[in-house]
Formats: structure tokens, sequence, C-alpha cells
């Protein structure tokens, strides 16, 4: 024990472990079983769950089977019905029992997660367990609001729900908290890392009196998760890696099950020369040695404006070689443990594989056992491994820029598009930064804040849908199902040669590509309606694209302006009326006016939020185009169907690629001249005919088409889900047929599915 004068001298921090004693007493009541129909089974084959600062065995944990899921499955199909009958107010009260039992087992909760995780205890105490508390009480209110706010939605019915290691508590209440409050029933199966905290929830989901099967625990590996993927639910939610969001994708195409995956990410952390460089130093400290690095949202790439470069590196030296590394219960531990020794090996072959590539490697202290001392990596390139790939553990690559259009190009120089955090004292500058960098959620002068009400998920190859406020909640329900007959799929089409075709028809149909008719790329057309159109192919679909990307600025318009173009679509519409009548009827041509109306009137209404979240923070909720969108247009209505998915998706600034109605395609070429007249932009809408499911696929492979909708048949819509596991696209497909007449033609669900959530943090009265 030092004396006081020492301990002046040195100013250094005494030990001030948390005990283990709690959570050791605990977890004398395994080995575990399951928890499944409102009890724990008996524990089958077992694996050890181990402490990964200590290495020391925690408990012995069931491997859960197919039959083990089948059960869990079957104890919360059971359950659901009741369940969601449930006045929204009991589900609230349960929701709320369960936010005030989490709350009275804190502590052994926040021990528990650092013996299974290795994190550090402030962490844990600090982070991650009130955050898990206020889940439950934010749903607890979603639960009694939910007639009011969500009329006529309905919940999926069973959820698998399937979590990573790095956050096991609140991954956890951030699946089940919003899936119970929306009236689901869930089965869920935590890391095998980290498998305790969610046994201890189980516990606790008996002691509050949660009726039977409503939650089900099943404990397990990948192969448990798979075969929870391939299990009867109703919905898969994902949390891992994009690699396994990418085999789910798969296994999930065709099958009828909603999807939201959250994965990886590789996020910016972009600081400008004029910010605070102390704290944007300590948001370094936060956004990458926060939790070893084992955040997927991390900012694990430093980009820094070249003119404070050197200083900002030398604060950040200074204050790496001050992180305290060590027993994660100590309550001074800045930086634990990682959480798998086969995590702390990918963890080194990254490092080392970028200093092959020419880092330089900054990392005062050793790597011991599961222990990683914080590292810098400088002087590398975009390319380098460490810029590029998810590495999760406590490594930050830095980088320069020199101007704000540089910083954008590097940001979004990556696959995915998680999370982003912007540096600088200039309002104008930290605000473009956001409108422009590829992100889920962007935090201007902060870093990792999270709440309850502030929707969190990514873009692109971090997957997609939201957790977390309205946003996450809409995740959990659905508009009651459309219940018109399956399509049929379309009959093959043979290609006529495009110069040799018979004598005598008319065979001036063309494609609509970036606002000119184009000929099919190979100049084969088909016939159909008597006549013949072009036969639309890859390549088609590729220039399509490119056309929808360089009409980019459409997306930056006002909502103003959209809404002028699609009146004025509209009007001329009205203006020709006759014609599209005579290619469809007087009622579709009518309807298919005002279903242009309708879409313009929301052009400048589909509002963002301000989330009320933490102090001192705006926490805005923009609502996003996706971008450029693919469009597979049905059968049924082929003028109004045609009309009722490209209107949405424009009027919100979405570029188009569509593709209309297989067999009778002659209504959306006739509205391409309509479009023609009414000043939309050239690449805004565009249009290629041919055969549907060939087209799909195309669309849902390229990977710069951003999300996709197909109206088709079933095994058109199985194929564009699998097939859009590459850039793990947002696809909504539908292989019943809508009656575009009425309400189904126009539900909420277009407005819902034509944009993607931003979530911005912006200091505010701070
Ligand atoms: P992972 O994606 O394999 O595991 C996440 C969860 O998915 C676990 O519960 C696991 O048992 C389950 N799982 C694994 N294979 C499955 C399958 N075929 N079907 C269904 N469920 C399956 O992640 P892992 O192996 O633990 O970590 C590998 C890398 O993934 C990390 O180094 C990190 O880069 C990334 N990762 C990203 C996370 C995020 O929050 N975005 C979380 C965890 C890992």
């Amino acid at each position: 024990m030092p004396t006081v004068t020492e301990a002046l001298n040195t100013m250094d921090y005494g030990p001030a472990p948390e005990s283990p004693a709690i959570a050791t007493e605990w977890l004398a009541r395994g080995p575990f079983g399951h928890f499944i129909n409102g009890a724990f089974t008996k524990p089958g084959d077992t694996f050890d769950t181990v402490n990964p600062a200590t290495g020391a065995v925690l408990a012995q944990v069931t491997q859960g089977t197919a039959d083990d899921i089948a059960a869990a499955v079957k104890a919360a199909r059971k359950a659901q019905p009741r369940w969601e009958k449930l006045p929204g107010h009991a589900r609230a009260r349960h929701l709320y029992a369960l936010a005030r039992l989490m709350q009275k087992r804190e502590r052994l909760f926040a021990v528990l997660e650092v013996l299974d995780n290795g994190k550090p205890i402030r962490e844990a105490r600090d982070i991650d367990v009130p955050l898990a508390v206020r889940h439950f009480y934010h749903h607890a209110g979603w639960a009694e609001l939910i007639g009011d706010e969500f009329p006529g939605m309905v919940p999926h019915g069973v959820c698998g729900q399937i979590i990573p290691w790095n956050f096991p508590l609140l991954m956890l209440a951030w699946k089940i908290a919003p899936a119970l409050a929306a009236g689901n029933a869930v089965v869920l199966k935590p890391a095998e890392y980290t498998p305790l905290s969610a046994l201890l929830f189980a516990q606790l989901c008996h002691e509050a009196g949660l009726p039977k099967g409503v939650v089900n625990i099943v404990t397990g590996d990948g192969d448990t998760g798979a075969a929870l993927v391939a299990a009867d639910v109703d919905k898969i939610a994902f949390t891992g890696s994009t690699e396994v969001g990418r085999r789910i994708r798969q296994a999930t195409a065709g099958r009828g099950k909603a999807l939201t995956l959250e994965l990886g990410g590789k996020s910016p952390f972009i600081v400008f020369a004029g910010a605070d460089l102390d704290a944007a130093v300590e948001g370094v400290v936060d956004a990458i040695w926060f939790n070893q690095g084992e955040v997927c949202c991390a900012g694990s790439r430093l980009l820094v404006q070249e003119s404070v470069a050197v200083p900002f590196a030398e604060r950040l030296k200074a204050r790496m070689a001050r992180l305290r590394l060590g027993d994660p219960l100590d309550k001074s531990t800045d930086i634990g443990a990682v959480v798998h020794p086969v995590q702390m090996a990918r963890i080194r072959e990254i490092v080392a594989q970028a200093v092959a590539q020419g880092a330089d490697l900054y990392q005062p202290g050793t790597v011991e056992g599961n222990f990683c001392p914080p590292a810098l990596l400088t002087g590398l390139g975009a390319a380098n491994v460490a810029m590029q790939e998810e590495i999760f553990g406590p490594v930050v690559a830095m980088m320069t820029f020199r101007t704000p259009a540089e910083a954008v190009a590097l940001a979004n120089n990556t696959r995915y598009g998680l999370a982003a955090s912007v540096w600088s004292e200039n309002i104008t500058t930290a605000l473009d930064m956001a409108a422009q960098v590829r992100a889920g959620v962007v935090w201007i002068n902060g870093t990792n804040l999270f709440d309850a009400n502030a929707p969190f998920g990514g873009m692109r190859e971090s997957g997609f849908g939201r957790e977390g406020g309205r946003a996450g909640m809409l995740a959990y329900l659905r508009n009651p199902a459309v219940t018109g007959k399956p399509r049929t799929p379309p009959p093959a089409l043979s290609a006529l040669p495009g110069d040799a075709g018979p004598a005598g028809i008319d065979r001036t149909h063309k494609l609509y590509i970036g606002g000119a008719q184009k000929r099919a790329d190979g100049g084969h057309s088909y016939a159909a309606q008597g006549t013949q159109f072009p036969l639309g192919g890859r390549k088609d679909i590729r220039n399509a694209v490119e056309a929808a990307h360089k009409a980019a600025r459409w997306g930056t318009t006002t909502g103003h302006n959209r809404a002028q173009v699609l009146f004025f679509i509209a009007e001329n519409m009205a203006a020709r009326r006759d014609d599209l009548a005579a290619m469809s009827s007087d009622a579709e041509a009518e309807a298919a006016v005002a279903r242009v109306f309708y879409w313009a009137a929301w052009a400048d209404k589909q509002d963002g939020r301000v989330h009320a979240t933490r102090a001192s923070h705006l926490t805005l909720a923009l609502t996003e185009a996706h971008g450029v969108m693919g469009l597979i247009c049905p059968d049924e209505s082929p003028l109004l169907g045609f009309v009722s998915t490209v209107m949405p998706a424009i009027a919100l600034g979405n570029r188009v690629v569509a593709v209309p109605a297989q067999a009778a395609p002659r209504a959306a070429l006739e509205m391409c001249r309509v479009l023609d007249s009414s000043d939309v932009p050239g690449g805004v809408v565009n249009v290629i005919t041919g055969p549907r499911t060939d087209l799909a696929r195309c669309l849902a492979q390229h990977d710069d088409v951003a999300a996709l909708w197909v109206f088709a048949d079933a095994a058109t819509c199985t194929l564009a889900e699998h097939e859009s596991a590459g850039n793990l696209k947002s696809v909504w497909s539908e292989c019943r047929a809508r009656d575009w007449h009425g309400n189904e033609g126009k539900d909420g669900e277009f407005l819902h599915r034509s944009v993607q959530v931003k979530t911005v943090w912006v200091p505010y009265g701070a």
C-alpha cells in the first residue's frame, strides 16, 4: 500500500476490483439447459464457456440441436397468439416488470457480462446494463402505445433472433424488447462465447411471470443458429458478421420470412483541422478502444486532415500510452480481454498483414494471452487490409486527407455503411459531411452514442433494417398480408431477331434509358400484346443503372420540386387519358392519374423525426432515399401497377430501373412518353422490357442497385432474394397479387420501403 505522499507523487491508480462473488454464486446453478416454454430444460451435450481474462471455465451450457430449436419454436408458436391478443397495456406491464427486475440485478448482470466477455466493468456497469434496462422501459412504452401509433399493423408472429458476443445483454435487449412490445414471441440464440447473461435474463422472465413460451433461449454455436434460421419462424433478426449475414440472406430466400441484418462495419472517424483535437482524441479512445474495439460501429478508420495529423497523432500516442489494460473487473481498467483466442488470432493476423503491406505500427505494451494493447497503424494507403477489413480489436488505422471532398471519398471507400463520426467545430463542415457519408448513423463531435429511441443500423454491406425507436418497432410489425392469388411464372420468351421480324409488325417500341429511347443491346425483341417489344438483358440493365446514377441530383432536389414534377406527370396523363385507357381500361387510367397525385402529395411530407434520447443532443432520424432502386412491376394492372411502384420510389428521391409487366409492357412504355413531356430529368426513370426473372436476377446481383422491389411470381422472388446476398441490398418481394385499385395499392409500406433512416447525432444545448 503506497503512502499518501507516494500516491500523490505517482498519481497512479490503486487496484479497485469488483468482487466476482455475486456471479460465481449464480454460476453454481449450472450446468445450464435451454429456456423453453417458461422453464429450463435438462442440460444436454454441453460446452464450456470461459472467462477470456483468466482462461477459467465459468459454466457448461448446452449445445442446442435442431430438435431443441423445434421445441422452442413450437412453444413460441403456441404462446404467440395469446400474447398478441393481450391489450398493449398488459404487454407493457410485463415489459416494465422485466425492466424493474433487471434493474434490481444490475450488478449481477454487469459482473457476469465481464466474466463471460472480458470487457471492463466500467463499460458493462455504466453503459451496457443501463442501456439494456432502458430498452425494456422504452419498449414497455411502445407496447402501451402500439394501437395508437401503429394502427392496422400486426406482429410477424415468431421471431428467431441471433446475436453476437460483443454486447451480449444489450443485443438481447435490442432484439427482445421491441419484438415483445409488438406482440411477437421469440426464440433467441446468444453467441457461443457469451451465453450467460441471456440465461440470467431467462431466469428473470420466469420470475417476472412472463407467459410461458413468449421468450425462449436456446444456447449453442453457429449450427444452432443455422437450425433457427431453417426453422418455422416468421422473421429472422441477426447481428453478426457480414459473411454469416450473407448466408442467412441466402438461406431465407423465398421462405417468406422477414429479415433484418445488422452486420459488420469499417466506420470512418473523420477529424477536421478545426476540430477540438483533445475532444477528438477522447473520441478515438471511446470509439476504438472502448470494448477492446469489439464494436461493429467502431470508428476504426481514422481520417485526419493533413495540417493537424502530426499533433493529433502525438496526442493520441500520449493518451494510448496511459490507457490501462488489465483485469476487466478492476474499475479503473480501460481495456479488458479480447473475447476469445480465435478473435485474438484474427487481430494479430490482420495487424501483421497490415504491417507487411507497409503500415507502421505503434503499440505500447505487449500482446499477452487475450490482452491486446491499443494499436495505431499509420503510413498506410486506402487499399491496406487494415483500411478495408473489419478488425474487431483495439486497432485503429490512420490516414490523412486534404479537402472535405477527399474526406468524403475516403470515408465512402468501403463496402460497409454502418456508422461515422465527424469532428469539426465548423457546423457547415460537420453537417455537410453528415449528409455525404454513406452510413446509417453519424455522430457529430461524438461517438458510440446509443439510445433505445435512436434508430441504429447500416446501409450497404452493413445490412438493412433499424433497431431502436419508431423505425425499430416497424421492423417487428407488418401490414396485414396481401391475400390475392399467387402470381404465376411468366411464359418463357423466345427472342425474335431484331431486323428480321415478321413483316408488318409495329417495331417502334424501345427501351427507355437515361431519358432516351434505346434499342435492346442484342437487338432482339419478343412478342407481346400483338406487337414486339425490346428484349432487354444484362447490358441494358447496366446502362440503365449507370444512367440512374448520373441522375443523382434528383435525390438532392427539394421535395417541392419533385412534387411539382409528379403533379405535372399527372396532368399530362390526364391529357392522354384516352390513350392510356385504350391500353388498360377507363377505371385503370383514372386510378393511375389519381395514384400519381397521391404520391406527389407525399413528395415533401415524408419527414424525418427528432427523437428524444440523451440530454444535450439532437437525435435526427432523417429519411434518405436509397439511391438507385430496381423495380419488378406486377403483371396485374400493368399501368396502375407500374405507376404505383415507380411513383412512391421517385417521389421520395430515388431513381429507378423498372421492369414492367412482361406480357403487357405497352402501358409502361406509353408512360415513358408522358415522363418525357413532364420535366422528369433523364435517368430518373428507366424502363427495361423483357424476361422478368432474368432481369430481376441482373438487378439483384448489381452492386450499384441499393434496393429492390419484386412484385412477381414466387420463383422470381426467391431468386431475387437469393442473388441479393452479394451487396446485401434490401429486397421487398411479394408473390401474391395486390389489388392495386384499393388501399393495397398505396399502403404505408411503400413510403417506408422507399427510404432508409439515417440517424444523425448533433450536440445541442450542451
Ligand atoms: P458470427 O457472425 O459467426 O457470429 C454471430 C452469431 O451468429 C453467433 O451467435 C453465432 O453462433 C451465429 N452464427 C454463426 N454461424 C451461423 C450460421 N451459419 N447461421 C446462423 N447463425 C450463425 O461472428 P463471429 O464468428 O463470432 O465473429 C467473426 C467476425 O464477425 C468478427 O471478427 C467481427 O469482425 C464480426 N462480428 C461483427 C459483429 C457485429 O456486431 N456486427 C458481431 C460479432 C462479430
